[in-house]
């Protein structure tokens, strides 16, 4: 702690140390001037680098200790610039990218005196229902935990200090992506083991990159709702990761510990919620400021202002509390546009393709659904209420003047009597090809915008059957927040193309991808499920003592992972539903290129290690066709037998890289214990002895194995 921290920690009242430990939503208060004079710490604020300097002054000028502020705001996907959302984000499977979009929105919101954000998002998301998927990194925890901390670090630069730098929070700290059902809030009941090994983890390795907060999740974790859990949030988080940075709570969930039913008022929620490690309270009002405290301990009281006035002090906020308003971003400039519209090309995962991608040369394209004319690219999380991006329509007319489009909606996101699918079909002759723009709009997915069905609303999918069948090529642009069910039209689509909600140029992108100047190659970071009936699906589930097989295979040994197809109903007693194909539509990691690549045999550079050894796993991957594409290349280990059941395949690494026609590159990784451990429930990382696999490829169905020998250590003398 620094000498300031201290002093003013011994000079501050007890009413003033519980104004700092509270962050109010201003669009709820008139007066923000007045809350910061009765000494509130920290303020959520509509960005603006005049307001936010006003409100810091009246903290500093105004106030007997003359603290700064907090200024908190969900800065999730950009601040000025929307880049694509998290989820898809993480289609990229590309840290550098996620770390400079990062980069990128703390500069703009810092710009405007915005210096607390609440993202990144690692809430490891196994059902897609749960509308929150579109703001974390999908199903996997390797590739939550990396893109989680590459966020981090773009976020928090090398010095939070800096002008263009902003506090993350890493949230929503922990298991909130398992709720039962997929409905927002509710009950998570989750074995240690699994909280150990997968929600857990993605949080260690932001807190491991410096994240300077974390936020508790709203839901209860075997019986215990996070806001009031100590074992969790003292326990897990402070004391056993050293975590010294701010645990702030999420809206309200202070609050909510009544309703919860573990509190029976709001005094004994805030000292509950206090006494177990949060130090910041979302929202609560002024006249709450202190309730519960006397029943705090006052060791964790200056513990709690500690944490807050130290952030203070690494964001510089004592020295420079103040933004310079002549230097405030308040638009995209030409620069971030170029970044996000290539980021939301890196984004997009084609799933499925004829070769009808990318486009030749059209003379004339009918485009057609709800996405055509939308304008609705942004996704779940932007500030500026109202702001757009343009239509593909729109952005297709700019950069191809030479093409004659057909414009035709044809159906709207919810089903409506303007619903008019015949005249489209009566439109398809004399067209070289249809683009079907589908989707969901940004609102179904987000906070409390779980859904029960996951097909494509409205009669969008009716839509697509119908261009299919009526004999000329057909594109199927998917824009939405979440995986969905395709499983009614997906066979007769010949060329897909999962968008996501792509941001501020999406549009651009989109074009981009459709033409081949710039190229697909994400890869799903959730599987999409045949049916909502399978959900929770994640392809690194157990093995169960009863695996399915396909019909008319053989018995398959726990090697065979990449399992689809018609279950073999004549097996009775295996683990499968009577009317549903084994495996999702798309499991994770699924999506192809224009580009093609020939991988070579994986290699390790020894076949066997002692439990604490590492091996370098390296693979030849040759791009065969004539075009420069990207290669993401994925390393997924497979336990032969261990103490506790393992997942059937967990990724351990990847690597997007960029070939050029013919190039051949060679892709290393480092193999060692943090790849081949898994996780004790009481938090150690143990690595057994015996035989394990590794499986490496494009995606999980085209992996090739190699083996590796893990060797007990050696026994005493
Ligand atoms: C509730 C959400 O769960 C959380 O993620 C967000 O940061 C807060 N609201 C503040 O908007």
């Amino acid at each position: 702690m620094s000498e300031r921290i201290a002093d003013l920690v011994s000079r501050m009242t007890a009413a003033e140390k519980l104004g700092q430990l509270q962050i109010i939503f201003r669009p709820n208060h008139d007066d923000a001037a007045a809350l910061v004079r009765r000494g509130i710490g920290s303020m959520f604020w509509p960005p603006s680098a005049t307001a936010t300097n006003a409100l810091q002054r009246e903290a500093v000028e105004n106030t007997r200790l003359g603290i700064p502020l907090l200024i908190g705001l969900d800065v999730i996907h950009g601040q000025r610039t929307i880049a694509p959302v998290p989820l898809a984000q993480a289609a990229s499977f590309d840290p550098a990218m996620v770390e400079e979009l990062a980069a990128l929105a703390a500069r703009e919101a810092r710009s405007g005196g915005v210096n607390w954000t609440f993202s990144p998002m690692v809430d490891v998301s196994r059902d897609p229902r749960w509308g929150r998927v579109v703001e974390g990194f999908g199903e996997d925890v390797l590739l939550n935990a990396a893109l989680g901390a590459a966020m981090v670090r773009g976020y928090q630069g090398d010095d939070l200090a800096a002008a263009t730098s902003i506090a993350a929070t890493a949230k929503h700290f922990v298991a909130y992506g398992q709720p039962e059902g997929g409905r927002d809030y509710n009950t998570v009941d989750v074995s240690d083991h699994r909280l150990r090994n997968v929600h857990l983890e993605p949080f260690r390795a932001v807190v491991a990159a410096g994240a300077a907060s974390v936020m508790a999740s709203f839901n209860t974790v075997a019986g215990v709702p996070v806001h009031a859990d100590r074992r969790l949030l003292t326990g897990i988080l402070k004391d056993e990761w050293g975590f010294d940075g701010v645990v702030v709570g999420d809206a309200d969930g202070v609050a909510n510990l009544v309703p919860h039913r573990v509190a029976t008022d709001l005094d004994d929620a805030v000292a509950l919620a206090y006494g177990a490690g949060i130090d910041i309270e979302m929202g609560g009002t002024p006249e709450s400021i202190g309730w519960g405290a006397e029943r705090l301990d006052s060791a964790r009281l200056d513990d709690a202002v500690r944490r807050v006035l130290s952030l203070k002090e690494r964001l510089g906020l004592f020295e420079t509390p103040y933004v310079d308003p002549d230097a405030e971003i308040t638009e995209p400039s030409s620069e971030s546009r170029a970044l996000v519209r290539a980021a939301a090309a890196r984004s997009a995962v084609l799933l499925r393709n004829d070769g009808t991608l990318p486009l030749g040369a059209p003379r004339r394209m009918l485009l057609t659904g709800p996405y055509a004319t939308s304008t609705d690219h942004l996704g779940a999380w932007t500030q500026y209420f109202g702001a757009r991006s343009v239509s593909i329509a729109d952005e297709l007319a700019a950069q191809h003047p030479e093409i004659v489009v057909t414009v035709l909606p044809g159906v709207g996101f919810v089903e409506d009597d303007a619903d008019d699918i015949g005249g489209v079909i009566a439109a398809v002759p004399g067209h070289d090809v249809v683009v079907v723009c589908v989707g969901e709009p940004s609102s179904f997915s987000g906070e409390a915008a779980s859904r029960s069905d996951l097909r494509l609303p409205g009669r969008q999918a009716e839509l697509i059957r119908a261009v299919a069948a009526a004999g000329v090529p057909v594109v199927v642009v998917m824009a939405n927040g979440r995986p969905l069910v395709v499983a009614d039209w997906i066979d007769q689509a010949p060329a897909v193309l999962e968008v996501w909600h792509g941001g501020t140029e999406a549009p651009a992108a989109i074009v981009d991808l459709l033409f081949g100047v710039a190229e697909p190659a994400g890869r799903l970071p959730m599987s999409f499920p045949r049916a909502v009936g399978q959900i929770p699906i994640h392809y690194d589930h157990e093995n169960t003592g009863r695996p399915a097989t396909t019909r008319g295979s053989l018995r398959l040994t726990t090697t065979d992972v990449a399992v689809e197809g018609p279950a073999n109903v004549a097996e009775k007693f295996t683990s499968k539903y009577l009317d549903l194909d084994l495996g999702p539509q798309f499991p994770f990691g699924h999506g192809s290129g224009y580009a093609t690549f020939a991988y070579g045999e994986p290699r390790l550079s020894a076949s066997v290690i002692g439990v604490d050894g590492s091996v370098e796993l390296t693979v030849e991957v040759t791009n065969t066709s004539t075009r420069t594409g990207d290669e993401v290349v994925q390393v997924f280990l497979e336990d032969l037998v261990a103490s506790v059941a393992p997942p059937v395949r967990r990724l351990v690494a990847f690597a997007r890289r960029t070939l050029a026609p013919g190039e051949t590159s060679t892709f290393s990784f480092a193999i060692g214990p943090a790849q081949l451990g898994f996780r004790l429930t009481d938090g150690t990382l143990a690595v057994e002895p015996g035989n394990v696999v590794l499986h490496v490829g494009p995606t999980l169905a085209a992996t090739r194995p190699v083996p590796l020998r893990v060797t007990p250590p050696p026994l005493p003398h």
